[in-house]
């Protein structure tokens, strides 16, 4: 993840081609519920001013952030899922019931497969992104931006050039946890 990014424009075919790749993400059912909102140039001060008050920015550890020339908002529609599973084909699932009968509420697997493919696909191509949330945002964002009700956000991703220097984000002072840590081999070793 990158949090510093120069002022450098990406090419809107650019941004085409990783939206194109996330359309074609691994999506349960072929559902299809994902959609993005692309903000460019003047679009992206927007989107700032509607969610950093002066403040917050003056305090903000990552003054480059602003300079990134796009922004990628992902959404996704959980009610097409509960449609597409009401369908002859996926009826048995129960799933078709309402939002709640999901025990894995495939828009939000969906969402997260598609952010990935963005943020793949961009490092590929030599871009620099980070996935951020929206928070207590998003009903504010959307109203800005004309997103429909039904849609509830995964995130967005910033995509551009990084600057040389990146200041880490705290959480990477984590520890990674080992590989014998997190994988279980034919039954859960504490
Ligand atoms: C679901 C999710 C939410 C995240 N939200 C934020 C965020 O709001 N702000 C932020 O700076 N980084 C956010 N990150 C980035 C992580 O803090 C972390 O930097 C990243 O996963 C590590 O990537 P790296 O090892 O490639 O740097 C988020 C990552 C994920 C997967």
């Amino acid at each position: 993840m990158t949090r510093s990014f120069t002022r450098d424009q990406v090419d809107a075919d650019l941004v085409d081609a990783l939206v194109g790749l996330a359309r074609l993400a691994p999506r349960a059912g072929n559902t299809q519920g994902i959609e993005f909102l692309v903000l460019e140039s003047s679009q992206v001060d927007d989107y700032w001013n509607t969610t950093f008050n002066e403040k917050n920015r003056d305090d903000f550890p990552w003054p480059n952030l602003f300079n990134v020339p796009v922004l990628i908002l992902i959404w996704v529609d959980p009610k097409r899922y509960v449609e597409r599973y009401s369908e002859g084909d996926k009826r048995r699932s129960g799933l078709g019931k309402g939002t709640s009968a999901w025990q894995t509420p495939y828009w939000w697997v969906d969402g997260g497969m598609a952010a990935m493919t963005i943020l793949m696909g961009a490092e590929s191509r030599g871009l620099s992104a980070l996935f951020f949330g929206l928070f207590d945002h998003e009903q504010n964002v959307k109203a800005k931006f004309g997103v429909p009700q039904r849609f509830k956000s995964i995130g967005a991703i910033a995509l551009g050039y990084a600057t040389d220097e990146q200041r880490r984000s705290k959480s990477l002072d984590r520890p990674k946890r080992e590989l014998d840590e997190v994988l279980h081999r034919g039954r859960w070793s504490s």
